[in-house]
């Protein structure tokens, strides 16, 4: 209803087309086989100040999705607008603004079209952070390029995605939509995101342009809340929070999303060192940075700004170049100019930057989006196929004591609990477009799975939080007819995401008392859990004989789940992000730094270690690591070196092992975390085989540090590589 409104308003604003006023031979801009940089220097060259500004600015188009961000809406677009928010799936609203853009501005530039295509379009994938836990990045490249179809195809350029924020406070809400705790992994996967939405060549129907965001440091959000200050040293900025953004900035990202979040004083989107010495002067980032929603006069809460002129000062100075929904550089930034506070310089390489992108995206050459029906573009078959191997390998078996999966030769299945039922959780946070009607709920696919082999049953128990205990009765009575029980738990839709911090990652209480009754019936109990964090299970682990997060798969919905509850797909999955084992162990973290006393300095009321580690993840197969064999133990620092280790599958079945290389540099004239990922693989290791990992070192890249401005340095002495529990020694000589 709502949007057929703002339609029909959008059709009563814009006036019949008619012919561009101007050249009447073709201006060189418009030229498809001129250079790029000769067409941008010759539209700036006919462009007004007005218009220049104009294009630095991002509104709403349509229905906004994201409940968090309120504005008013710009009711009459202007069509000289660099770029606006596309909330619709349907390309026709976007031609019908993109044709008074083209047809009544004077020098017909395309408006950008950006959408949160976040973990998927249409076809949602699983959140990142699950995303991580495959350690597959092909998979994940190939996740993306679906999604950039789908999105191209609907009417949208350019997602606002990946973000690559390493977190490492499951309270954070955010930690959902990243790759986890650890800088090389988000890196990796900030390349493979940027592969697949981009290509090779963003131009291409089916390819969008990608935004690495929130830069840069919004994953420290102190105590898990949003939106807050965060304390970051220049040190910690660049040995943790910058090598994804660097990686994401080398493998061609288009576009940047400037942090909310103050950085030990100068906020994300007002900080002149990150967003122009190094992205811009030491990076090379010939692309541009929007704003987060928000987020220039956000300066002036922050404490940095006194109204929504200075903000506009401060974050354009800085190197924000489009404002989104600010509302500060339409208002302000010609003023700016004309006062001598900003250059017509400063505009030129803003506006230059901008238009760049679009040229890039071959928006001057195909400024419409074709028309096609929805089957033509949602839920293709090899799109649904990447879906549900992804959701597959992003499981992780957290624990399965004596064999308690998968279940092979059963009867009865109880399943019981809130998300057994449900679609619209198994979404996740930002699902696009995403559809729950379209999902299997994890009952159906045991169903499906186990037709006319065993009989399952369901039971709700109880709901997602409260205090109502009125349905355990009959749970408890459907689990004592049953061999086995499998409880579906875990977190609704909107406890994590943007704005939605917890104080405890611990599932409520009435999820645990579930539990604690059905074990009393002494059968075997099945933790399924789905969630958008690493979660508090010290007080369930004990009561469950096998425990699986699915994290919210998105479209396969219980499917995957359900192939390995029986046994038809061998789960590989591992961590990307610690689960502590308590919420008072936050922040805990693989590779923190060392401590002055490592044997002291425990909790003395809960154990010191978290219950499943960074990298933790189960199979039904076994694998046994053989030696680690280096091609040489002592090295010059302009010497190669390549390690190996061989890893056996002992067990009674195929499966997929990713092996991960650490390394360690115990004394360094900058104390370093206690261990450090550099590199992993995950290859398939069939039964009873051994297979070779291979790592080509880089010395001075996997060895090195960075010191507080992010110069690399190697220095000589010992270092150690570490592959499980296995250790090797390697010396750098003088
Ligand atoms: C979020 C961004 C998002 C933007 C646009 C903001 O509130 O922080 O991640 O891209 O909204 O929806």
């Amino acid at each position: 209803m709502k949007k057929t409104l703002i339609y029909c308003l959008l059709v009563l604003l814009i006036p019949a087309a008619s012919p561009a006023a101007g050249d009447k031979e073709k201006p060189l801009y418009k030229d498809p086989k001129q250079p790029v940089e000769k067409r941008i220097e010759d539209l700036l060259s006919r462009m007004t100040i007005e218009e220049k500004v104009l294009q630095l600015n991002q509104y709403t188009l349509g229905r906004n999705d994201n409940a968090n961000n309120m504005a008013d809406p710009v009711n009459d677009i202007p069509g000289g607008v660099g770029s606006l928010i596309y909330f619709s799936s349907n390309p026709e609203l976007r031609n019908r603004v993109q044709k008074k853009a083209m047809e009544q501005t004077r020098l017909g530039i395309p408006i950008l079209f950006g959408y949160d295509v976040i973990h998927g379009y249409r076809t949602i994938y699983p959140i990142s952070l699950g995303q991580a836990c495959s350690w597959n990045p092909g998979l994940v490249e190939k996740a993306c390029a679906v999604a950039a179809q789908e999105s191209r195809m609907s009417g949208v350029d350019w997602t606002f995605s990946p973000m690559i924020d390493v977190a490492r406070d499951g309270r954070w809400g955010r930690v959902a939509e990243g790759y986890g705790e650890d800088p090389y992994t988000n890196a990796v996967f900030a390349v493979a995101s940027v592969k697949g939405y981009q290509g090779n060549d963003m131009s291409g129907t089916n390819k969008v342009a990608a935004c690495l965001k929130h830069y840069i440091g919004y994953g420290a959000s102190e105590a898990g809340r949003d939106y807050v200050y965060t304390e970051i040293s220049r040190q910690s900025l660049w040995d943790t929070y910058m090598l994804p953004y660097e990686e994401g900035v080398k493998a061609g990202a288009a576009t940047l999303m400037s942090s909310f979040n103050d950085i030990s004083g100068v906020p994300g989107s007002a900080n002149h060192y990150t967003l122009t010495e190094i992205l811009k002067n030491r990076w090379k980032h010939d692309g541009f940075v929007v704003s987060d929603w928000g987020s220039i006069e956000q300066l002036r809460p922050q404490g940095v700004a006194a109204d929504k002129k200075e903000a506009a000062l401060k974050a354009f100075s800085a190197g924000v170049e489009m404002d989104m929904m600010n509302r500060c550089y339409d208002n302000h930034l010609a003023d700016l100019i004309k006062e001598g506070k900003l250059t017509k310089e400063q505009l030129n390489d803003a506006v230059r930057r901008v238009l760049r992108v679009k040229f890039r995206l071959g928006l001057f050459e195909r400024p419409y989006t074709p028309a096609s029906s929805e089957k033509a573009r949602f839920y293709l078959p090899e799109s649904l196929k990447i879906a549900e191997q992804l959701a597959e390998e992003s499981i992780v078996l957290l624990k399965n004591k004596d064999k308690a999966l998968p279940l092979s030769k059963v009867s009865k299945l109880a399943v019981i609990g809130p998300m057994a039922k449900s679609q619209w959780h198994l979404l996740g946070s930002w699902a696009a477009q995403g559809k729950a009607e379209d999902i299997t709920t994890i009952y159906d696919a045991l169903q499906a799975e186990y037709k006319g082999k065993a009989e399952v049953s369901y039971s709700l128990g109880c709901d997602f939080d409260g205090k109502d205990k009125s349905g355990f009765e009959e749970a408890k009575a459907l689990a004592s007819k049953s061999d086995v029980i499998l409880l579906c738990l875990g977190e609704k839709k909107n406890w994590s995401g943007e704005n939605a911090s917890r104080s405890t990652i611990a599932l409520p209480g009435i999820q645990e008392e579930l539990v604690m009754e059905l074990k009393k019936l002494g059968k075997p109990v099945i933790l399924i859990l789905s969630n958008g964090r690493p979660l508090q299970l010290n007080r369930l682990e004990p009561l469950s004989d096998a425990i699986l997060t699915m994290w919210q798969p998105g479209t396969p919905g219980g499917k995957p789940l359900a192939g390995i509850i029986s046994g038809r797909v061998n789960p590989s999955g591992k961590l990307s992000m610690t689960f502590p084992y308590s919420t008072g162990q936050i922040p805990v973290y693989y590779n923190h730094r060392q401590s002055a006393r490592p044997h002291q300095g425990k909790y003395q009321d809960i154990p010191s270690t978290p219950l499943y580690e960074f990298t933790h993840g189960l199979s039904y197969t076994t694998f046994q690591y053989g030696e680690i064999k280096v091609s040489s133990p002592k090295l010059k620092r302009s010497d190669k070196l390549s390690i190996e280790i061989p890893v056996t599958n002992t067990g009674d079945r195929d499966g997929s092992e990713t092996v991960h290389w650490f390394i360690s540099d115990p004394v360094s004239s900058i104390s370093r975390p206690v261990k450090e990922l550099k590199y992993f693989e995950k290859k398939l290791i069939k039964k009873g085989t051994t297979v070779n990992y291979r790592f080509e070192v880089n010395l001075e890249r996997d060895l090195g540090f960075v010191d507080g401005d992010g110069k690399r340095f190697l220095e000589p002495g010992e270092y150690y590589v570490i592959v499980k529990d296995k250790k090797v020694k390697i010396e750098i000589e003088d």
